[in-house]
């Protein structure tokens, strides 16, 4: 029971509206809200060699004790825990009531143990009664199945989920990835979708659905279980914001010639020659990692000459886009397990599309799916706010501006002077992080209005995006980004004392514009704080108040002025006594629709 506790807990960051644990012979407990309000309900004698547990993320049915995972059969013998969605359940669920099954929940992944058991009625063989199982299925899944009878055997399927396995010494594991495995073993199988893996504590088997036996040699996860522990800090989300310049300097390490003004980026290679043809570049992410996509276009158009449109993988993937061979996807995601990207990656690979990836997780589907790509080594990221993944997003895509610009156009003098300044940017990050109790006061000063305004421009635009993003996610008050040239044509009429803006606006080629948006609210009597990079009298007098960042190149202002937000963010929260780490109603990697 403790290992399946422990596993729930580093994997609370995922989801946890409700969650449950079942052990053979031992039986079930369930409870609504995270791992903790298990834990209170855990009778001591809940005790076995082996079980499931799972933290669920309401998609059909409410977060109810009822409708937590595990889920059983009729008998009570098949139990299973899932991710992902059935989506034919209901007419599966109609049949199987006018076999005479009782459901006991309104979930979809009840339909699972009830077809096993009918299945199983006639097989006698737990891996043929699943295998059937999924014949009659539609939708996603990344689900584990056990049986009272056979009780050392767990039975993990994969569709459109992720599964990973654990090795160990005489013990063997399986989650939905690798957090919960590091403190046991560093060796991991990825399961693919149409595969089963069957383990018991001595052994492990991987067939396709066919049923044909399939050979993989297990990776070495190089996370440590120390990256998943708070290390001092009260929330990962702060933790994580404190990391952004180790963040950097690990995404650039080994990837930069100054001298030649040049980014080495060994995943490209096999690909390098195929990137100098294309000449259009489809950036594809969701939430922060949209907005990254965001900043990415900016640079890549600038610098290296590429025409970039940007999209959410929701809308990109049920579009008709019009992409030919001289088109590349490049998909962001720091799981790599968002469903809509994913979705996106392979409705380009269907059309024969060459697809990229900047993805932080090693091992996850989209970094298996994409032909190449640039791995962020930012290390595990917990709170459900992406911050350190931010950083890191945005200095990976200027380093791909550097190393498509430089098979272009862009001259040496250009490319050293980016990379350059991309090496000058941790200790940047460092000074404003030094800042921080200067950020918790503006938090406390601004955190009794409840609607706010983030405008930007140019390449703080997305800034301004994820500075709302930001504060909405872990605040819920309303904050709303907005380019600032699009103000007067609707946001503006928000404006009043009590309807405060954030405006982003370093000392860049669109500053005078900037500074004219912000006369604009003022004249409004409404209240602004500003980021910039240029304590001039000019923004000090506006201003109500102004947090002042370091310089840079404007293609890169934006890694340095998303931090006050993210900590503005954090402390907002925190002031307002929020779960930072958990908001309500979010889950951490999304692998639903
Ligand atoms: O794992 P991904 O980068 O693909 O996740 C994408 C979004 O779900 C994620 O960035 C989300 O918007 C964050 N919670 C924002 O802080």
């Amino acid at each position: 029971m403790p290992i399946l506790i422990d596993g729930l807990t580093s994997l609370e960051y995922r989801g946890y509206d409700s969650a449950g644990i079942y052990i053979p012979g031992a039986g079930s407990v369930r409870a609504v809200g995270a791992v903790g309000s298990l834990k209170s309900k855990l009778p001591k004698n809940l005790k076995g060699e082996s079980g499931i547990a799972h933290l669920r993320w309401a998609t059909h049915g409410e977060p109810t004790v009822a409708n937590a995972h595990p889920h059983r059969d009729c008998s009570g013998t098949i139990w299973v825990v899932h991710n992902g969605i059935i989506e034919n359940h209901q007419e599966l669920r109609d049949k199987l009531i006018k076999e005479g099954h009782k459901f006991l929940s309104k979930t979809d992944t009840e339909v699972l143990p009830h077809l096993v058991e009918h299945y199983f009625k006639k097989e006698k063989d737990l891996e043929r009664a699943v295998l059937k199982t999924l014949r009659d299925i539609r939708g996603t899944y990344g689900a584990v199945f056990v049986s009272e009878q056979e009780p050392d055997k767990l039975i993990a399927v994969r569709m459109g989920a992720p599964v990973v396995l654990g090795l160990g010494d005489g013990e063997n594991f399986i989650a939905s990835d690798p957090s919960p495995i590091l403190r046991h073993t560093k060796n991991v199988i990825y399961l693919q979708d149409g595969e089963m893996a069957v383990i018991t504590p001595t052994s492990h088997a991987i067939y396709t659905f066919d049923r044909a036996r399939v050979r993989r040699s297990p990776e070495k996860v190089e996370w440590s279980p120390e990256q998943i522990q708070k290390g001092g800090f009260k929330h990962f989300m702060l933790k994580e914001i404190m990391e952004g310049p180790e963040v950097i300097e690990n995404t650039l390490r080994g990837r930069l010639v100054v001298d030649k003004g040049l980014a080495k980026l060994g995943g490209l290679e096999s690909v390098s020659e195929k990137l100098r043809g294309v000449k259009r570049i489809i950036i594809v992410g969701c939430g922060t990692a949209y907005y990254a996509g965001l900043v990415g276009e900016y640079m890549l158009e600038e610098y290296a000459g590429i025409p970039v449109e940007v999209e959410v993988g929701s809308e990109f993937r049920y579009r008709k886009p019009v992409m030919d061979s001289e088109t590349i996807l490049l998909a962001v995601s720091q799981s790599g397990e968002t469903a809509d990207t994913l979705e996106a990656i392979r409705e380009a690979k269907r059309k024969g599309i060459l697809t990229l990836g900047i993805v932080n997780t090693v091992g996850s589907t989209i970094a298996r799916e994409t032909d190449a790509g640039i791995f962020n080594h930012a290390g595990p990221e917990i709170g459900v706010a992406s911050t350190k993944a931010f950083l890191s997003q945005v200095t990976a895509l200027a380093l791909l501006t550097l190393f498509l610009g430089r098979q272009r156009q862009m001259s040496l003098v250009t490319g050293k002077r980016i990379a350059k300044e991309l090496l000058d940017l941790p200790e940047k990050v460092d000074i404003i992080l030094s800042d921080h109790q200067k950020l918790r006061s503006l938090a406390r000063k601004y955190s009794k209005y409840d609607d706010f305004l983030y405008i930007g421009r140019k390449y703080n635009y997305p800034i301004a995006l994820e500075g709302a993003l930001k504060l909405k996610e872990v605040s819920y008050v309303h904050a709303e980004g907005c380019g600032a040239g699009e103000m007067k044509h609707g946001p503006l009429a928000m404006i009043d004392p009590n309807f405060p803006t954030v405006a982003i606006a370093p000392k860049d080629s669109v500053y005078e514009k900037m500074v004219s948006n912000i006369q604009e609210i003022k004249a409004r009597k409404g209240k602004v704080l500003v980021i910039t990079n240029r304590e001039g009298k000019e923004l000090r007098a506006l201003a109500d108040d102004l947090i002042v960042v370091p310089k840079t190149l404007e293609m890169l202002s934006p890694i340095l002025t998303v931090v006050p937000l993210q900590l503005f963010a954090y402390y907002f929260a925190v002031e307002k006594g929020l779960n930072v780490d958990r908001p309500r109603n979010l889950a951490k990697s999304v692998t639903v629709e």
